[in-house]
């Protein structure tokens, strides 16, 4: 099994049901009932409604105290008890893109505090980031989250509190589903 390329397939059947899709930035994507997130390839497929294709890289912005932090406090996907998710594809204007690497990184992390801000919410939140632009999809990254009904609230504070941040003024498309598993 392929464990760093995967297709994210809106349809009408799935693992994952969806409870609410919004468009909060650009274009919408076309309402599906359900996602099912599978282990995939570069070829490109078209299944279901819509596919989306992401794949898990290295890290970019992440030095090494962080890193080490992350790895000791997040949880993996797949608990039994995180039966909520939230799916959410993310584009970057050609601003951000224009920007070199230290000024990402120093609108990421100094002036916007995103892993500081996201650690807080560790391990109660799960993650995944899937980068997708490097091989021409719609969106640049895919995002993935899972938590359990009772942290609901704090990934609504840990979104609300990112989106304020100079990082989000450069996302220039956001589709924010939300999903329970099945
Ligand atoms: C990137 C941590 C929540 C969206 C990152 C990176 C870290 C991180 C460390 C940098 C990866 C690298 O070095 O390349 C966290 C933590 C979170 C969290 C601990 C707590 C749950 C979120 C949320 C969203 C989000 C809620 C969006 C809805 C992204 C995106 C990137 C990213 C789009 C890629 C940014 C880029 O490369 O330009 N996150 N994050 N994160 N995160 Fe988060």
């Amino acid at each position: 099994m392929n464990t760093t390329i995967f297709d994210f397939i809106g349809d009408h059947a799935g693992e994952w049901k969806v409870t609410s899709m919004i468009a909060l930035k650009g274009e919408p994507i076309e309402s599906v009932s359900h996602i099912q997130k599978i282990s995939s390839s570069l070829v490109p497929s078209k299944k279901g409604i819509w596919t989306l294709k992401g794949i898990v890289s290295n890290l970019r912005y992440t030095e090494k105290e962080d890193k080490d932090n992350l790895v000791a406090i997040q949880e993996d996907l797949g608990r039994s008890e995180a039966t909520l998710a939230a799916f959410i594809p993310i584009r970057k204007s050609e601003a951000w893109w224009n920007l070199a690497q230290d000024e990402r990184r120093k609108i990421m992390e100094n002036k916007s505090q995103h892993t500081q801000i996201g650690m807080k919410y560790l391990p109660a939140i799960a993650r995944k980031l899937f980068h997708s632009r490097d091989i021409g999809e719609p969106f640049d990254f895919l995002t993935w989250f899972e938590y359990a009904p009772a942290d609901a609230a704090a990934f609504e504070e840990l979104l609300e509190t990112l989106r304020k941040t100079e990082e989000w003024s450069y996302v220039d498309r956001e589709i924010d589903i939300r999903l329970v598993r099945i």
